[in-house]
């Protein structure tokens, strides 16, 4: 007896019924979205033409690509390594091993990152903007792309890391204004920066072993991890924000975990008291869950 062709519509609810199965997945929407995905990748069709054709037959070859994609997701790679990309701030970034995910979260920062631009006595000429620890380039690309008034240093200690943000910057066309450089920190750095922000790995040591196998396995560790109190490499750029930061006008801006708002307050306020600069105004920002994610610290600003 031959068996009837499937319809595209079953595989793919089959395959989001194992998606949630495995905890790839936290609910059935979640894994019908991966599912289509999956298959748009292996059928070269964006989400809306997978939908369309969920009545159809798929070809023998459409259904063997997304089987080898949707065992890689099954033995939890991340989605996004799997795609090759990641949405970020409206823009399409390209991903792989040896660069973080960007995270939603990060959106945040890059809005604060945005206003201090706009808000900057220098917007109407040239705002220098640095991204410490660039990873896929996601905040130095994304304040480039909105923001034309800025040229942008990104940097990071990963060589990995700095060729997905090299990909990326030629994929957005932002070579004129973008700058990357290896190094630690903001030591690379060469001119005075208006607007600096950072988001530096900063999950403790000891509560790193307890994130989900997914990131563990697949993101590199020097991404996420920031040492005992999660903090110490803020804590250092802090130290080296006199050195690198205008002396008349401008904001650092860092990205926290939870709890670490307070903490990255004090040393930053410490740090360019020390140095004489203020008066200082300094802002939290919360994320979409409400946690406070973003610490800004400015000075020199106009009605601040
Ligand atoms: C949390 S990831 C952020 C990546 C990207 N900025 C984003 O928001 O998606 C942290 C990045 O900091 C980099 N990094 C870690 N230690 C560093 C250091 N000492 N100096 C510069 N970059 C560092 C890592 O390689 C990684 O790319």
């Amino acid at each position: 007896m031959t068996s009837q062709p499937e319809p595209l519509r079953a595989i793919l609810r089959r395959a989001a019924d194992h998606l949630l199965a495995a905890r790839c997945s936290e609910d059935l929407d979640e894994a019908s979205l991966e599912a289509d995905l999956l298959y748009g990748r292996a059928s070269g069709l964006d989400r809306a033409h997978v939908i369309a054709r969920g009545a159809g037959t798929p070809s023998t070859a459409s259904v063997e690509a997304f089987d080898v994609l949707l065992a890689r997701r099954l033995r939890h790679e991340p989605l996004a390594y799997i795609l090759g990309q990641r949405e970020f701030f409206g823009m399409t970034f390209e991903v792989g091993p040896g660069c973080l995910i960007p995270r939603p979260e990060t959106e945040t920062l890059v809005e604060a990152a945005l206003a201090a631009v706009t808000e900057h006595p220098r917007a109407r000429r040239l705002v220098r903007v640095a991204d410490i620890g660039t990873g896929s380039g996601a905040i130095a690309l994304a304040v480039a792309k909105h923001a034309p008034s800025t040229k942008v240093w990104g940097i990071d200690v990963s060589g990995e890391a700095l060729q997905w943000a090299a990909r990326n910057m030629r994929r957005f066309g932002l070579m004129e204004r973008v700058v990357l450089l290896t190094g630690d920190l903001a030591e690379p750095l060469s001119e005075p920066i208006d607007v600096l922000c950072a988001n530096l790995p900063y999950v403790p040591t000891e509560d790193y072993e307890g994130l989900p196998e997914e990131i563990r396995a697949s993101e590199p560790q020097i991404a996420v991890e920031g040492g005992t109190t999660g903090i110490e490499l803020i804590a250092r750029l802090a130290e080296q924000l006199p050195a690198h930061l205008a002396e008349d006008t401008a904001a650092a801006i860092f990205e926290l975990g939870a709890g670490q708002a307070g903490f990255v307050e004090d040393l930053v306020t410490a740090a360019l008291t020390k140095a004489g600069r203020g008066p200082l105004d300094v802002r939290v920002h919360r994320d979409l869950r409400g946690i406070r994610r973003i610490v800004e610290v400015r000075y020199g600003y106009p009605n601040a």
